[in-house]
């Protein structure tokens, strides 16, 4: 989804003061091996938190190497019925592979349509561009998957924080308005996310 790239490579400057959509090339005269390599995704993510899943991201902003070649992978590790909620990626179509475990993977439509599949190790799964998915692990262990992305900064929408955790909070009257009950409801749901 991102634009063809103009030159072999263009290691992002990310401290650079100016930048207009992407990130200006660090000099080729200081362009090194490493620049080219990365390391990010060998460790088992975190999975202590609500959800019992985490996203360690290789986008441009971890892996600066990647600027302008339309590409990142993410490395997602699950706990035993671990949720990777419902989100989206504005900028990106993803694919993926089971490498351990069991995971429900899932997207919707735009017309409201539910596709789904179990999948267990070796096996792959795509997510259009911008439609909502998740996977769950549905299997006795932990579970981890590898992702990959046609945008070196595909951005992730996750809707419950999205929608409960903004800063400022969006207003009471929407959220109970939109999904239909009371206000308790709502603080509710904000309280689980520390909010
Ligand atoms: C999984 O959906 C991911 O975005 O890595
Ligand atoms: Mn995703």
């Amino acid at each position: 989804a991102d634009p063809d790239p103009l030159q072999d490579f263009c290691v992002a400057d990310l401290s650079a003061s100016e930048a207009v959509n992407g990130f200006p090339c660090k000099p080729v005269s200081n362009t090194t091996a490493d620049d080219f390599f990365f390391d990010g995704l060998s460790k088992q993510g975190n999975t202590s938190n609500v959800f019992g899943a985490m996203v360690t991201t290789a986008n441009v902003l971890a892996f600066p190497g990647l600027n302008t070649l339309g590409i990142a992978m993410n490395r997602v590790d699950f706990a035993p019925g671990g949720l990777n909620p419902p989100h989206s990626h504005p900028r990106a179509s993803e694919s993926g592979v089971v490498i351990e475990g069991k995971l429900l993977v899932g997207f919707v439509t735009t017309r409201n349509v539910y596709y789904s599949k179990v999948l267990s190790a070796g096996q792959m799964f795509v997510i259009p561009r911008g439609l909502v998915h998740f996977q769950l692990n549905v299997g006795e262990g932990k579970a981890l998957a590898f992702t990959a992305f046609n945008s070196h900064l595909p951005g992730s929408v996750v809707l419950p924080l999205n929608l409960f955790t903004s800063t400022p909070l969006l207003p009471d009257q929407v959220l109970t308005k939109a999904f239909q009950v009371d206000e308790d409801v709502i603080n509710g749901i904000r309280s689980k996310f520390g909010v």
